[in-house]
């Protein structure tokens, strides 16, 4: 299956792809990382690992909707079958989110429907809970929800700081978002009345 990866920054998640993908533990064709920002860090990873880059400045359309419609025949006319969010920081619009339906994936860094938002890591370290975590989650048209597909606990202990939580996050986040794909892509992912149900080998 052909997939693309959209982000915006570093690109730590798209690397723990690439490096499943060269594995084998991932069996999908990373075909196109899709990118708002041309400086972004993940584009070097992709282009490291042989992969086309499409850079797209949201600047350049007058609306939501026609810079997505633009993303979109990218995505056509490469047969592209998963789109896969990895720190892109867009909010699609409904006709793109429509026209993929069950075939966007997000990774967000908390216990969804916990810390929604760009701040989700900081948000639970400020709050005092002893526990966030990691959600992948397939994309409707709110944002941060959306069907569940896998989720991991992380424990906030009281030596943490904001950084040391944040490096236990990105942890999580790169052994289970492979698996989250791997497991779309063997078409396994079934959603009953707005719930991922995954189907037994
Ligand atoms: C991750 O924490 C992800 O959960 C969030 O954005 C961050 C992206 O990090 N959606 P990276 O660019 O993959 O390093």
């Amino acid at each position: 299956m052909k997939i693309a990866v959209f982000v915006s920054g570093n690109g730590t998640n798209l690397q723990a792809l690439i490096d499943s993908v060269s594995k084998g533990t991932l069996k999908a064709e990373i075909a196109l990382v899709v990118s708002d920002k041309e400086n972004a860090f993940a584009l070097k990873r992709a282009k490291d690992a042989g992969i086309e880059t499409f850079v797209i400045d949201r600047n350049k359309f007058d609306s939501r909707e026609s810079f997505d419609k633009e993303i979109s025949k990218a995505l056509d006319k490469r047969d592209i079958k998963g789109i896969i969010l990895a720190g892109f920081m867009r909010i699609l619009s409904e006709y793109f989110v429509r026209k993929y339906k069950n075939k966007i994936i997000n990774i967000h860094p908390s216990l969804l429907p916990l810390f929604k938002g760009t701040s989700a890591i900081k948000d639970a370290y400020d709050s005092g809970a002893k526990k966030t975590g990691v959600t992948i989650h397939f994309v409707d048209e709110k944002l941060d929800n959306g069907p569940i597909i896998l989720q991991e606990t992380v424990e906030i202990s009281k030596d943490d700081t904001k950084e040391t939580l944040e490096e236990k996050i990105h942890k999580v986040e790169h052994k289970l978002y492979p698996k989250a794909i791997q497991l779309f892509v063997e078409g396994r992912l079934k959603i009953v009345e707005k719930k991922v149900k995954i189907e037994e080998e």
